[in-house]
């Protein structure tokens, strides 16, 4: 799969731009702030419907503006698709409107179109994955199986609701001292039927990913020339219940919720379910990010990127998009070098740089490469 096209209009630092794509990599080279994430957010709001570093809109259009438009033309092994995102910046004061989607000129809901595009993504907000808050983590793992699976990403809305509505029963009841234990049950049931399934999804979506993930880090410890042993680096899904099907995972969450009973109540929250979850990268049996270096970390989030790469490929068919933005600063030779390497050849890269100095030997060479500068792209 491959973007062809990219045209902006009132994005972020672009009044206008419209970008060929080429196969293989390109490479966005210029100075800091000429405007090359913007690039790579853009395809990213395409692809997964959010940005990676703007929490609302309104930080997407260019100031100024009040409307903005993303457009990006897909090639996929099925035939040819074109993504639209309408974004509004209304004035001080006028009421907010939400985006709008268009498949091939049509609206459609922001649902449908996910999904369009797959894309694989490194930001540099990406190196904090290991260290941040497990909530993070459990996002990643969703918005990987929301790009494939529809009924993940609606089920995983409706389990945010279910939790919602039964925390505030049970605040609720905490305050008044009663509460219904009809009104309980309903939430109790639908907690644990979508408890049961989005763990299952994600447990077996990190099984799929760990192998992998093993290989990946092998390969990048194996990349550089130092002689500490290789760590036994592996990736698990740490969650309350385990099963390998809904019904067993179902029940263990009925007992579950039987037994945390009273501690639910006298706490006013829910502690059963998926929320409490983690994905956790190990190395020799210790949590990676307790000791290990800012480069360490940044080698092993781009292990689970292209661990997510190979199973994304292996569920749609075809390679995701890479976009890689300034990936390769922080990184040793041996390092850069071992991630040219894992990507797929004839797969779609897209990566930033402030220097062409900064390209492996690997890239620079067959790369295209487009020049950004402030509101503009020069492409050869
Ligand atoms: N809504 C907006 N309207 C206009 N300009 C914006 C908007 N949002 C960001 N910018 C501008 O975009 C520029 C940042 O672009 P971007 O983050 O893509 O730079 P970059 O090339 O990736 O830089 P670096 O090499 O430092 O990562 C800044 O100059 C910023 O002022
Ligand atoms: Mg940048």
């Amino acid at each position: 799969m491959r973007v062809t096209d990219l045209s902006l209009e009132d994005f972020r630092s672009y009044a206008e731009v419209t970008i060929a794509l080429g196969r293989g990599t390109t490479a966005f080279v210029g100075r800091n702030g000429a405007g090359k994430t913007n690039l790579l957010e853009a395809i990213h709001l395409a692809a997964r419907g959010d940005s990676p570093r703007a929490h609302d809109d309104t930080e997407l259009v260019r100031w100024g503006a009040q409307t903005g438009r993303v457009r990006v033309d897909v090639d996929r092994a099925e035939g040819h698709r074109r993504i639209e995102i309408l974004l509004f910046s209304p004035p001080e004061g006028e009421r907010r409107r939400p985006r709008r989607y268009l498949l091939d000129g049509a609206g459609r809901r922001a649902d449908d179109v996910a999904g369009e595009l797959v894309v694989v993504a490194f930001f540099p907000e990406d190196v904090d994955l290991l260290g941040a808050a497990p909530g993070a983590r459990r996002r990643y793992l969703d918005a990987m199986l929301s790009q494939i699976e529809r009924a993940h990403r609606r089920e995983t809305r409706e389990l945010q609701r279910v939790i919602e509505q039964r925390n505030a029963l049970l605040r609720a009841a905490r305050e008044e001292m009663t509460l219904s234990e009809d009104e309980i049950a309903f939430w109790d049931r639908e907690l644990v039927r979508l408890s049961a399934s989005v763990s299952l999804r994600r447990a077996q979506l990190v099984e799929e990913l760990a192998p992998a993930f093993r290989e990946a880090t092998a390969r990048f410890a194996a990349s550089t020339t130092d002689t500490s042993p290789p760590a036994g680096v592996d990736v698990v899904y740490g969650g309350q219940v385990q099963g390998p099907t809904i019904a067993e995972r179902a029940s263990a969450y009925e007992g579950l919720l039987r037994e945390k009973r009273d501690r639910e109540r006298w706490q006013g929250t829910t502690l059963v379910g998926p929320h409490r979850d983690d994905l956790l990268v190990t190395a020799n049996g210790r949590a990676l990010p307790s000791f290990a270096s800012r480069g360490e970390h940044r080698s092993a989030v781009l292990s689970l990127k292209v661990a997510e790469a190979a199973w994304l490929t292996s569920r749609v068919g075809e390679p995701p998009v890479f976009l890689l933005d300034d990936v390769l600063s922080e990184l040793d030779p041996g390092r850069r070098e071992a991630l040219a390497a894992a990507i797929p050849t004839g797969a779609q890269a897209l990566l930033t740089a402030a220097t062409h100095g900064g390209l492996p030997d690997a890239i620079r060479d067959h790369a295209q490469l487009v020049s950004v500068s402030h509101g503009g792209v020069v492409q050869p």
